[in-house]
């Protein structure tokens, strides 16, 4: 509370000290690199030092960011990095946290006669946030839906906190790993993967402070392509000469198929099987367009059989293939002969039927003959010549016509 009120004092004061002040920078030396050391400020052409009074990670986080250093680490009191020498620029800084530079946060103006180089601030902070190193743990970098891929992230140095995996395009990461503060990498799995899971991907850490709090980003790691393969069932149909009845070819015609896929790939190809009674027969043809024809002409009846169509790829040293399309059966059919089956068996019929009666007149008229001789006048009047092909006739009629 008090600290507020301080700050909130300092702050309009601050206000004036910023519109009268020129500062032209600040530097961390005597450390044992670029991030870590006294701090001191650049005023009027000369560099000066900051009194260590109100000193705490709030002040030293403004100067870790300001100078790319990551978040501090820790904030020693008492000149640890030697005692600077000529003016102590800044006596009381107080900043928030989220000043750009530590020559905006407020400064208290009031002198204070106890502040000498033996109060020196000096910081000490995680260092510059590099750049992670992404590698692709899975063997491949083209996938199927459902697959997973391993990445793992890792870094040289740092006291982190997580590791986040990124899709290029997606603000949010994917895939974030707690990790403890001496861990330098960390394994992220994308699971189950789905087509739009295609993309670039880096990853990044993140640093913590304690007090405040605060979170820093690293910079995003180099890039790792996916593909995600998603092979669609392919459809197929035939195509012949249009007397050919649904489901069959004529025999000695052409005819030919056609395999189709909603999804193409550079490199692939359709592979058509038939399945006949006595094995299987494969072929294929490259798919440089959505749909290609497998052509067939004179067809035997070694061309009957089920056929499937199916599709394949190899993309990134992997062979994908497509379930096989449904069966298409197809079968070879004798030309039509010049008289259908029934035709012949209606002529049989009619034949018969006349050799029969041919046959009956004959021997009915022998049978006739034989019973007696007959007397001129009997042979006018008898009707034995005219009766028996009548009732033959009949007969014949009766047996083909109403057979039993
Ligand atoms: C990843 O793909 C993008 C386009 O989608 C391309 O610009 C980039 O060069 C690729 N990166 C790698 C490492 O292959
Ligand atoms: C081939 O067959 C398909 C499916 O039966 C039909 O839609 C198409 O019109 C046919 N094409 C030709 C050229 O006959
Ligand atoms: C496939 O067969 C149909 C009908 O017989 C024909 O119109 C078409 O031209 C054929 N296509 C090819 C590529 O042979
Ligand atoms: C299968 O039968 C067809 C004729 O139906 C014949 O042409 C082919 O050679 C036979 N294949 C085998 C492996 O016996």
């Amino acid at each position: 509370m008090l600290r507020f009120l301080h700050i909130l004092l300092t702050g309009l004061l601050g206000v004036l000290w910023d519109g009268v002040t020129a500062f032209g920078g600040v530097r961390l030396v005597d450390g044992e690199s670029k991030c870590s050391g006294r701090v001191e400020v650049l005023l009027h052409n000369q560099w000066g030092t900051v009194c260590d009074h109100g000193w705490d990670p709030r002040e030293a986080n403004v100067v870790c960011l300001e100078l790319g250093c990551g978040l501090a680490e820790f904030t020693p009191h008492g000149a640890v990095y030697g005692e600077g020498s000529g003016p102590i620029w800044l006596r009381h800084v107080q900043c928030l946290g989220h000043e750009s530079s530590l020559t905006r946060c407020a400064v208290a103006l009031h002198n204070n006669a106890y502040c000498t180089h033996e109060n020196d601030a000096v910081v000490k902070c995680s260092g510059t946030l590099l750049m992670p190193t992404l590698t692709l743990l899975s063997p491949h970098t083209v996938f199927s839906p459902g697959e997973a891929v391993r990445f793992s992230c890792s870094i040289l140095q740092g006291h982190l906190s997580d590791f986040h995996l990124y899709k290029h395009g997606v603000s949010t990461p994917l895939v974030t790993q707690r990790a403890d503060q001496t861990q330098k990498k960390a394994e992220l799995t994308l699971s189950d993967i789905e087509t739009f899971h295609q993309g670039s991907y880096s990853c990044q850490y993140r640093i913590k402070s304690g007090f405040p709090s605060q979170l820093l980003s690293s910079p995003p790691s180099n890039s790792i392509n996916i593909t995600v393969v998603e092979l669609l069932t392919p459809q197929h149909w035939y195509n012949t000469s249009t007397e050919a009845p649904a489901g069959s070819v004529i025999k000695g015609h052409n005819f030919n198929i056609t395999c189709s896929t909603p999804q193409q790939y550079p490199g692939g190809s359709f592979q058509l099987r038939l399945i006949r009674s006595n094995g299987t027969v494969r072929q294929s043809l490259p798919a440089l367009t959505p749909s290609v024809t497998f052509t067939f002409s004179n067809a035997q009846s070694s061309n009957e059989g089920y056929y499937y169509c199916l599709y394949r790829v190899q993309l990134g040293g992997r062979t994908f293939v497509s379930r096989e399309s449904q069966p298409l059966p197809i079968a070879i059919r004798d030309p039509d002969p010049v008289l259908s089956p029934m035709g012949i068996s209606w002529l049989v019929s009619g034949l018969t039927f006349v050799v029969a009666v041919v046959i009956l007149i004959i021997v009915a008229k022998v049978l006739c003959n034989k019973e007696k001789k007959p007397t001129e006048l009997e042979r006018e009047t008898r009707t034995c010549k005219f009766l028996f092909p009548s009732e033959a006739f009949k007969l014949l009629t009766e047996m083909f016509v109403y057979p039993e």
